[in-house]
């Protein structure tokens, strides 16, 4: 019998430092308005100093365990999408994770894709179930950017905040439950429009990193916003032709959270009303990998997100990487 991939639960951390707006109205030569205008951000959450980008993601992880209604022990792979993770380079931070809550013995590994990390690691459950080598996946997008933010550049410290979001990919031999498709992609003539220049075998950790700010966040805001909407309009418009799906028939457009306008003008592309467009960016600003799987809580916490119901995922980031998926939400635990 044919097995199948299924979205089975959710869970997300937040930290609970707030730093706002107005807050980096007194940092940087920034205001407000410009900030709201220009991204949508209003605020973002910042993890304390002594928190981890695992103490997030495993925190993220149980209560995605907790909701998928298995046992701790069911769980046969680990995947964490980070590129913020605790140690550069070894050991993993999904192998943290799995240490911190209490799973051992299996399989576990980071990947990098940026923001993009999560529908990445989609792809690569998937592949794992349906070749039946696992049975119950957990994948993590856990981001402690503030740990490669320079908080004196205006251009890059008002995009970005912390967190964690967790999920729970399962076999099933029910067909309406399976991911209806997914798709994932790069182009690395882009590298250097994101960038984390140091520490790295291009720039290991040295005296000139630290002088030169090497091992913060750098990115070409305007070349990457206008690459961000003109492929993940595209992305999206393929995957709904190539399965003969209308915008009209998607329950939760969750696109990657960078910028209120990128969403915007990707929701106006494919025609999406307001109430299908998933928006978090208000609140948690740019959360890298873990932006899709906060948002997709988000709907869940809050009741919106119900059994059956198209997700439609659309990713954009460093790499430059970019991916989309068509999943529907397929809890078992009830
Ligand atoms: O998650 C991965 C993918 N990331 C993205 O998709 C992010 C894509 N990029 C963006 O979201 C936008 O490009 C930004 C929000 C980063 C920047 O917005 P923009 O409309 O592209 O502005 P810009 O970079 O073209 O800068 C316009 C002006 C500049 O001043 P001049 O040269 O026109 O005098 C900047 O120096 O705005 C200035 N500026 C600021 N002003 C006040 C840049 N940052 C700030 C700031 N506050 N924080």
């Amino acid at each position: 019998m044919a097995v199948y991939a299924s979205f089975r639960s959710i869970g997300a951390y937040v930290p609970e430092k707030i730093l706002s707006n107005s807050d980096l109205e007194k940092m940087v030569d920034t205001t407000d308005e410009w900030i709201v205008k220009r991204t949508g951000i209003k605020e973002r959450h910042i993890a304390d100093e002594h928190i981890s980008t695992s103490d997030m993601g495993a925190m993220a992880a149980r209560v995605a365990i907790e909701r998928s209604g298995l046992d701790k022990s069911d769980i046969d792979l680990i995947i964490c999408a980070t590129v913020t993770p605790d140690y550069f380079n070894m050991p993993s931070t999904a192998c943290i994770i799995s240490d911190k809550i209490g799973i051992s013995n299996v399989q576990a590994f980071d990947i990098s894709a940026a923001c993009s990390g999560f529908v990445y690691s989609l792809t690569i459950a998937k592949a794992f179930i349906e070749s039946g080598m696992k049975k119950n996946v957990l994948i993590v997008g856990a981001e402690k950017f503030s740990s490669i933010v320079d908080y004196t550049d205006r251009s890059t410290c008002i995009l970005f905040g912390d967190g964690a979001g967790a999920a729970v990919i399962s076999a099933t031999t029910n067909k309406s439950e399976a991911f209806v498709d997914i798709h994932a992609s790069a182009d690395g003539s882009y590298a250097d429009f994101l960038v984390t220049p140091a520490p790295g075998s291009v720039h290991p950790a040295n005296q000139k990193m630290l002088d030169e700010k090497l091992n913060f966040v750098q990115m070409k805001g305007n070349e990457t916003f206008k690459l961000a909407v003109k492929t993940l309009t595209k992305d999206v418009v393929d995957i709904l032709k190539n399965n003969n799906i209308k915008p009209s028939e998607i329950k939760h457009f969750i696109p990657h959270q960078a910028n209120y306008r990128i969403i915007k003008a990707v929701g106006d592309a494919l025609g999406m009303k307001d109430e299908q467009v998933v928006l978090t960016v208000q609140k948690y600003g740019n959360t890298s990998a873990a932006s899709i799987p906060m948002a997709i809580n988000d709907i869940y916490e809050s009741g919106r997100l119900k059994e059956g119901e198209l997700m439609l995922l659309d990713t954009f980031g460093g790499g430059l990487t970019w991916a989309s998926a068509l999943i529907p939400f397929a809890p078992k635990a009830k």
